[in-house]
């Protein structure tokens, strides 16, 4: 760390040092098992180097009666040039992103935040990711190849106005929507609450949409833009207009409009800040909705191309649940998935349930869905027992109060194919995506496996044999 640190014309002394032109910085660092700590080092300008000569009679000289803001201005220049040296740039990046988006959450109310977060990733203010992702990530999801498994929830980018910036941040895949066919407002404000201290969010935003035709513009000019970077997929969520009387043609409608312009599709039927959508779950009624949306997909694909597609062919269609379903509903949202030609599940999304700890907060009787930490344990159990149900038969992306590798790992022990996080983002930044990444390569390392994919249902597959 010396060396590089003399690569930035500033050298590294024992803690405590207190000699010559020295700043002293906290860090935080990760050591190789992702346990968070902080370091204090001593970081010592050297007037006789080059890159430093420029800041004698600047912030840096901190010997010199320096205003407040010009020691705030050196000690943040050095924590940065520290954290660059020790983390390399890319690494120190994300942490920094993360630390802006920090700063943003104090500033803003939670849906102010999220706009903020949308626009500053639309306008390529995120830090991007050139470094390959662990062969050991890479995977299959219904036939997609994913580079890594981690993917970005539905709701984050409802519009797909930045897929290009959130998959730069390395995820092997960004879900944009819900996007209903029509534009309509969604819920009055405020509706969404940040629950800091539980790691958790309540929202009932309620498909607020920019509308089909809105976001399949955006995803058009994304396309034609050029392959995605990192060769990252788009899944795309569809929900239907509050107002509509006819889910199957809503769903119908997505279908057929993003077909050509997604890797996958996504029929919601699980949020719960739409009177009726979740009765779509009951068998019948999604029997008949799937194989629209199916029925739609396919003409929409009949005969393509896949050259003049990006070499994207047919889009799989998953179909997302509520992590609240008993036992018997999974058994027909299976049956009527597995019927109606569904090639996978995600499992799943927002829960109207409160765990004590959530009942108890000054938000905790918010109307909607509760996401994040309090959710983990029942969105893994919901992954097992889905595993359980489609025998392997359909893939299933795990996701639920996520935010590290050991979350992650748990989701893909339980019969996960893929994960994704969302609040566990909101609440982490950036620097989530390579720390989870690297955390659940770890794991697999650890545990023996060659890939994610062999790891992928292990803890309920003991459980059958016990
Ligand atoms: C503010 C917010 C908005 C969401 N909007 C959608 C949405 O439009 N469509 C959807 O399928 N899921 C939506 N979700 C659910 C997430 O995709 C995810 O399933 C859920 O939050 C659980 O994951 P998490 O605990 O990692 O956040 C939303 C979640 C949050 C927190």
């Amino acid at each position: 760390m010396a060396t590089n640190l003399a690569r930035f014309g500033v050298s590294l002394r024992e803690p405590g040092v207190r000699a010559g032109n020295v700043a002293y910085v906290a860090m935080p660092c990760y050591a190789k098992s992702g346990a968070k700590g902080c370091a204090r080092f001593a970081i010592k300008h050297s007037p006789r180097q080059t890159l430093a000569r420029p800041f004698v009679n600047s912030p840096f000289n901190l010997t010199s009666h320096p205003s407040l803001h010009q020691r705030i201005a050196a000690l943040a220049t050095a924590t940065a040039t520290a954290t660059a040296a020790s983390f390399g740039w890319t690494d120190a990046k994300f942490e920094a992103a993360s630390t802006a988006a920090a700063i943003l959450r104090h500033l803003t109310d939670p849906e102010a935040g999220h706009k903020l977060g949308i626009r500053a990733a639309a306008a390529g203010l995120l830090p991007s990711d050139p470094r390959p992702d662990p062969p050991s990530l890479a995977t299959n999801l219904a036939g997609l190849r994913l580079a890594n498994p981690l993917g970005l929830a539905a709701g984050f980018d409802k519009d797909a106005e930045a897929m290009g910036g959130l998959l730069g941040l390395g995820f092997g895949f960004v879900e944009c929507g819900s996007i209903c066919p029509l534009p309509q407002p969604g819920n009055p404000a405020p509706r969404v609450w940040r629950l800091p201290a539980l790691g958790a969010i309540i929202n009932r935003y309620g498909f607020n949409s920019a509308g089909g035709p809105a976001a399949a513009a955006k995803l058009a000019a994304f396309r034609a833009a050029g392959p995605a970077p990192r060769g990252g997929l788009v899944g795309v969520n569809l929900g239907k207009n509050k107002l509509s009387p006819d889910a199957a043609s809503d769903y119908a409608d997505g279908a057929s409009r993003f077909a050509a312009l997604s890797d996958f599709l996504i029929i919601n039927v699980s949020s719960p800040n739409t009177p009726g959508l979740r009765d779509l779950q009951g068998r019948a009624a999604l029997t008949g909705l799937v194989k629209a949306a199916v029925k739609a997909r396919d003409e929409a694909t009949r005969g393509w191309d896949p050259a003049a597609h990006g070499g994207r062919c047919r889009p799989p269609l998953f179909v997302k649940v509520a992590p609240d379903v008993t036992e018997p509903e999974a058994a027909d949202i299976v049956a009527a998935a597995l019927s109606a030609g569904a090639d996978g599940l995600v499992v799943g999304n927002t829960t109207i349930s409160r765990p004590l700890a959530v009942a108890a907060h000054a938000h905790g009787a918010e109307a909607g869905g509760l996401s994040g930490k309090p959710l983990e344990a029942l969105a893994t159990d919901r992954v097992a027992l889905f595993y359980r149900l489609t025998k392997g038969k359909l893939p299933i992306i795990g996701v639920g109060g996520v935010s590290d590798g050991v979350g992650a790992y748990a989701k893909v022990r339980a019969g996960a194919s893929a994960v994704e996080v969302y609040t566990g983002f909101a609440y982490e930044g950036p620097a989530l995506v390579p720390r989870l990444k690297a955390e659940l390569a770890a794991l697999l390392a650890r545990d023996g496996f060659a890939s994610v994919g062999e790891a992928v249902g292990v803890d309920s597959a003991k459980r059958k044999c016990e």
